[in-house]
């Protein structure tokens, strides 16, 4: 039974191989079926890539791996029959990274699979903030993720910041969100302000600003004091002087 087996399932393999020869790629976590691998900051990705069919004759298939279409190197065992790369930890860079596996031999024989990582925006803490009156004040805040954050709101002394009252500027390129007063002003601007960005998929993250506003330093012109004060020195010092000779001849 077995020994009549064997040839069937060799020739089903064949045909299969014949059929749809080519690589592919499994993964932990699993690919989607768009081929994107969803993942986080941090996690592991593990890729494998291997021949399709996996008969005997492909066990010494080379195979080659792209990051981006650079290519990763491999230690020696790791190219044979069965090749696996690993993403450990995943970072900022890796999302919307493909990763692509092809025979050594036929570059055209390919697969490939894409990142997708997902994180927050980096908003946490509370930053002090010193400001002059009538300087201006900027407070920024990295609104940056992935998915792309819903909303992004601005509070001071917990109400919501009120733009036109305050004379502020608000602008959002999609990674910062700016808060822009141009003059400074001690009633209108000093607080505790907030800035709060909604992600779909991890809730809501903030930052707190302390900001303070101190009074105006007086800029006062640096060298004519100093050389003001060099002649005031002086003077007193001849005066000094001048009186000490009288002092020290009335002594005799
Ligand atoms: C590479 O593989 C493709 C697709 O299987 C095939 O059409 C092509 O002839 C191969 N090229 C070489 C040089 O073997
Ligand atoms: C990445 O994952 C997020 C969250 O599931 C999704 O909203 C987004 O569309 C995905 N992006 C891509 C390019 O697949
Ligand atoms: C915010 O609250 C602080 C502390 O209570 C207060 O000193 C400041 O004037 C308030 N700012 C505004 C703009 O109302």
């Amino acid at each position: 039974m077995k020994l009549m087996f064997r040839p069937l399932l060799f020739h089903f393999l064949l045909l299969c191989a014949t059929q749809t020869f080519g690589v592919n790629i499994q993964s932990v976590p699993e690919l989607n079926s768009e081929g994107v691998i969803q993942t986080e900051l941090e996690k592991t990705v593990s890729l494998v890539c291997q021949p399709d069919g996996g008969h005997e004759a492909q066990d010494d298939e080379e195979l080659v791996w792209l990051r981006n279409g650079a290519v990763v190197s491999l230690t020696e065992g790791n190219k044979k029959g069965r090749s696996s790369v690993c993403v450990s930890p995943v970072i900022y860079e890796d999302d919307g990274a493909t990763f692509s596996c092809h025979l050594g031999k036929n570059a055209t024989v390919t697969a490939s699979v894409t990142l997708n990582v997902t994180y927050h925006p980096q908003l946490s803490g509370l930053e002090e903030v010193a400001v002059e009156e009538e300087a201006e004040l900027v407070l920024w805040c990295d609104v940056w993720a992935n998915p792309p954050v819903s909303s992004v709101s601005w509070t001071l002394n917990g109400s919501a910041v009120d733009l036109v009252v305050s004379g502020f500027l608000l602008t959002n390129d999609g990674f910062t969100s700016k808060l822009i007063a141009n003059s400074v002003e001690k009633i209108l601007h000093e607080g505790t302000y907030q800035c709060t960005a909604k992600s779909p998929l991890y809730g809501e993250h903030s930052k707190q600003f302390s900001v303070t506003v101190t009074g105006k330093t007086m800029k006062l012109p640096l060298m004519p004091m100093i050389a003001g004060i060099v002649v005031v020195c002086v003077t007193t010092l001849f005066a000094i002087v001048s009186r000490w000779n009288k002092i020290t001849k009335c002594c005799k």
